[in-house]
């Protein structure tokens, strides 16, 4: 830690939460009676208000921008010695239908605000500094989630980013190349990749969206290993036909099917017996979707993770047998179709001790602790040394407008961002 430094950089916890809950307003969505409800899907009009409003911000502080062709931004403090690669931080402002107000911004705000401090502090760089705001963490639009560190990464082919369709029911005709030029972000999404080693290094500040912390009593956490998350596509198809007319025992309804492939889930993931094994159908939708009709085809939307990859894929095994088995005795064809694969990221030790130093100075013991959600940082591991801060959330609750985190946990959680990227642009 640059000599002193702890003490001069003052977190304005005032201005932080004034500004989340400005980029809260960023949504259309009407306000539960309790809690804030957040929509805000990528490239959505609210998105791109949002994006303006935080380039507005980040300007203000004499950031450089540059955006590219996705529209990841990076917002840049200059460091003294600007050919050095570049320590960075970062996180979404995307935000799930009906989602709270901290995920992913607590990051990107939590990063502005550990800068300005820094700035205000008298610091000064020796790697420069960037923010960065990812796009599409979330994978409302386009069934996959953190496109844009994907293709930061090389995870994402760019061709293939390029086609994918909307996975909102009423969207599936549009593709990402058309919203990305809609949106105003243009250029081949080749252009997005960045080299191995262009980043010295790379934290996220996030909420946990666990409830460990906050059982434990413990302000802070530091990541060490972010889980394995996969996703499917499956397409039943059945026949359908008149609710009233169509008899019983000659039907082939799809939506039947489709209840049985998720209760298999359920029983394969519950029977590993490892608490790290979740699996989640998170949409279905059913055709033609009327009360008096027999579904003829339904498509769901499977979330299956891990931290150990090969477990997760003996619990899709199993369920694969199911499904053989039932499309036998139902008559009914089942279509999968892989999303993402992925594998889980270690953290860097190096960083994780960094963090651990900087909050041992804060008079903070943190937990060491492995994320079961997915963030950028999963692709970002891919060519930087990375680790992420977690500070706690109430009751563990995440991606519901009653998502919640302390004040103070905020401040500090930027506190001890700051200092980390202080040490890491001064290596
Ligand atoms: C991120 O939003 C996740 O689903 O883990
Ligand atoms: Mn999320
Ligand atoms: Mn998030």
């Amino acid at each position: 830690m640059p000599a002193g430094l702890a003490k001069r950089v003052d977190i304005d916890s005032g201005r932080l939460l004034n500004e989340l809950h400005a980029l809260a307003r960023f949504t259309s969505v009407e306000q539960p009676k309790e809690g804030t409800a957040v929509t805000r899907v990528v490239f959505s009009e609210d998105d791109l208000r949002a994006r303006k409003w935080l380039k507005d911000l980040a300007a203000a502080e004499g950031l450089v921008i540059r955006e590219d062709a996705v529209g990841n931004t990076f917002f840049r403090w200059v460091g003294s010695e600007p050919e050095l690669p570049a320590v960075a931080t970062g996180s979404h402002i995307d935000a799930i239908p009906h989602a709270g107000m901290y995920d992913g911004t607590v990051g990107v705000l939590g990063g502005l605000e550990a800068i300005r401090a820094l700035k205000q502090s008298g610091f000064v760089p020796r790697r420069s500094l960037d923010l960065v705001l990812l796009t599409s963490e979330e994978p409302t639009r386009f069934g996959i989630g953190c496109v844009g560190s994907r293709l930061i990464s090389g995870t994402l082919d760019p061709g293939r980013a390029d086609t994918l369709h909307g996975a909102q029911r009423g969207s599936e005709q549009e593709t990402l190349a058309q919203v990305r030029e809609a949106a105003g972000f243009h250029g081949p999404l080749s252009s997005v990749r960045l080299k191995q080693g262009q980043y010295h290094a790379w934290v996220e500040l996030h909420i946990e969206q666990g409830p460990l912390l906050e059982r434990e009593g413990i302000p802070l956490g530091i990541v060490t290993a972010i889980a394995a998350p996969a996703s499917y596509r499956f397409t039943i198809e059945g026949v359908g036909g008149h609710a009233g007319a169509l008899l019983m025992p000659d039907r082939r309804d799809a939506l039947c099917a489709a209840a049985e492939i998720i209760l298999s889930l359920e029983k394969h993931a519950l029977a590993t017996k490892a608490i790290d094994t979740v699996a989640t159908v998170g949409t279905c939708d059913v055709y033609p979707g009327a009360v008096n009709s027999v579904p003829s085809m339904v498509t769901l939307q499977v979330d299956i993770r891990d931290i150990d990859p090969a477990r997760r894929e003996r619990v899709m095994l199993a369920v694969r047998q199911d499904i053989d088995e039932l499309t036998r005795r139902r008559e009914v064809k089942v279509t999968e179709a892989l999303v993402n694969a992925d594998e889980p990221a270690t953290c860097s030790p190096h960083v994780v001790q960094v963090i651990d130093e900087v909050c041992r100075e804060q008079g903070i013991t943190p937990k060491h602790m492995v994320s079961r959600a997915y963030h950028d940082s999963l692709f970002m591991a891919q060519i930087a040394p990375i680790a992420m801060i977690f500070i706690p959330c109430r009751g563990g609750v995440s991606h519901r407008p009653d998502e919640y985190a302390a004040p103070a946990d905020i401040t500090n959680g930027a506190r001890v961002l700051a200092a980390t990227l202080a040490c890491l642009a001064m290596e």
